[in-house]
């Protein structure tokens, strides 16, 4: 058979774990592999890389993705669906793998139905994709993440003040939840519950009034006022998605005003998305890549691998990208046992 390969979206750490894993069981089942460039542009533009045992080697400590990534949507224009579907039969794609978000799977959901053979593997640092526990990506984000409030900790305590950390996650609080817990956040803030100014105030002021002279507020980048939307810049991606930023700087200046407590904002931004990947999403991300090709070996097209509980499964693509999977709010009263 021949394996297509492609990594679309957002980077993230665990994407050549993936790779690598697809490539190394398809060379011991003899199948060929080869990649196209850029996420769906590739496969639209018919840009390829060959991709051979020589071309992994070395690549699973390696963040980001040696194929490259971009976010374009072949459904915005007719004619590129048209250019996909003939690119299948020019390279003679017997099965594609497209390792992706909500998006690019959502793109590889209506091929299949559209006749191709796809099959998906989740993935984004937001861990916000139904029908799996986990996509890899996260568990690095969330050590960065940690580390970095680690960070914030010595400095806000040496100058008595609050530092605001906004993390990533564009409609769910996984990050921000998860670092908050594992970096003792005093406040987190995530989309799933809108932000009350006051309550957020108040929470410092009491924390403050024991005897602390310093706190950290960890805020998600979608995570909205009550009162407005707050967003950096309107402009959409080709999946309709805003650019957010902006949350921290906001709210840094909210509380500084509203308190009286000096205040510093830090946005952790791409960091969270760059580098090596932990241990947890090179494993992962190997278990999903060998899942991966087994689903193409045994012709399960439209499926997804995915984590469940210890176990790494099949689930139809459509479960996967229904609808985004938000934060547990049982995780949330976790977290929110340390406000304060
Ligand atoms: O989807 C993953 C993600 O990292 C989000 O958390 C973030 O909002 C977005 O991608 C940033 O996208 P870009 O790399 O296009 O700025």
């Amino acid at each position: 058979m021949k394996i297509g390969i492609l990594t679309g979206g957002g980077d993230c750490p665990g994407l050549n774990p993936v790779i690598r894993a697809i490539v190394r069981k398809a060379y011991n089942d003899k199948h060929e592999t080869i990649g196209f460039n850029n996420g769906w542009k590739g496969i639209i533009e018919g840009e390829t890389i060959t991709l051979d045992l020589n071309s992994i080697s070395g690549i699973l400590p390696k963040g980001g993705t040696i194929l490259g990534t971009s976010r374009t949507n072949p459904y915005k224009k007719a004619e590129d669906v048209q250019k996909v579907k003939e690119n299948f039969k020019k390279f003679g794609i017997d099965a594609l793998i497209a390792i992706g978000g909500e998006d690019t799977l959502g793109v590889a959901n209506k091929l299949c139905k559209e006749g191709l053979n796809v099959v998906g593997v989740p993935k984004t640092i937001d861990n916000d994709l139904s029908a799996t526990d986990y996509t890899f990506g996260f568990d690095t984000s969330v050590n960065i993440a940690m580390e970095c409030i680690d960070r914030l900790h010595t400095t806000a305590e040496s100058h008595h003040r609050i530092m605001v950390v906004e993390v990533m996650g564009r409609h769910a609080g996984w990050i921000a939840t998860y670092a908050g817990i594992a970096g003792g956040a005093d406040v987190v803030l995530i989309p799933e519950v809108p932000i009350d100014l006051d309550e957020v105030c108040g929470i410092l002021k009491k924390r403050h009034s024991r005897g602390r002279t310093f706190s950290i507020v960890v805020v998600a980048e979608g995570a909205k006022m009550k009162a407005s939307d707050m967003t950096k810049d309107q402009s959409l991606d080709e999946f309709g998605h805003v650019k957010l930023g902006g949350i921290g700087d906001y709210l840094g200046k909210e509380i500084e005003k509203k308190t009286g407590y000096e205040t510093r904002v830090t946005v952790l931004g791409h960091i969270q998305r760059g580098g090596s990947p932990t241990a947890f999403d090179r494993v992962l991300g190997t278990r999903f890549g060998i899942k991966a090709v087994e689903l193409v070996e045994n012709k399960k097209f439209g499926q997804m691998v995915s984590l469940s509980g210890t176990k790494i499964v099949a689930v139809p693509l459509e479960k996967g990208v229904e609808k985004l999977k938000t934060v547990d709010m049982e995780l949330y009263d976790i977290a929110k046992v340390f406000f304060g």
